[in-house]
């Protein structure tokens, strides 16, 4: 399966693996890597925690101008925050630059992995766990809804699930 627009484009929950996927896939197809987390820091020259203590509404107006920024008539990796498909907007925009895969993982495995990752400002609250189960729940819809494509991460290694997409879109190295 594959669109007339060339880009994989990799959404999910926060802990998928939708960075470390996304920067294989890019090394190994050697396409560029656009990754809206990074645009946005680096257009507000500022950290994602640091936007994020502006507002979130703050954050996410940036995160939509970034992925308006990215062009899309070239191959690319195109890495998303979670929070992405909050926008109907944006759902559009990544179906525009190509196909739109969701990094899934069981509720068990994210909790386990963001317990030990990397800071993300909206898990900083009293009971990060009920946090992301709230989230999670919240957003499992959407992501069935803007996904072409949904890959089970769950016991796949990040290799395993690039190569896994690069299988699913008929794309060699
Ligand atoms: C967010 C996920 C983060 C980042 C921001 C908000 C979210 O990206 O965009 O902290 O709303 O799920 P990752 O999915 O890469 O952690």
């Amino acid at each position: 399966m594959q669109k007339e627009h060339p880009a994989i484009v990799l959404i999910g929950f926060m802990g998928c693996g939708k960075s470390s996927v996304g920067r294989l896939l890019a090394r190994d197809l050697r396409w560029p890597r656009y990754d809206t987390d990074e645009l946005v820091a680096k257009e507000l020259a500022l950290s994602i925690p640091e936007i994020f203590a502006l507002g979130e509404e703050y954050f996410r107006e940036a995160e939509s101008a970034a992925l308006t920024s990215i062009g899309g008539t070239n191959p690319a990796v195109i890495v998303t925050g979670g929070g992405i498909v909050l926008r109907p907007e944006n759902v559009r925009r990544l179906h525009e630059l190509g196909t739109v895969i969701w990094l899934q993982a069981t509720h068990a495995v994210l909790q386990e992995r963001l317990a030990r990752g990397k800071y993300r400002p909206l898990l900083d609250t009293a009971d990060p766990a009920a946090t992301i189960a709230a989230l999670f729940a919240q957003r499992h819809a959407l992501y069935q809804e803007a996904a072409d494509l949904a890959i089970d991460t769950s016991a796949m290694s990040h290799q395993e699930v690039a190569q896994a997409i690069r299988h699913e879109l008929r794309i060699s190295c």
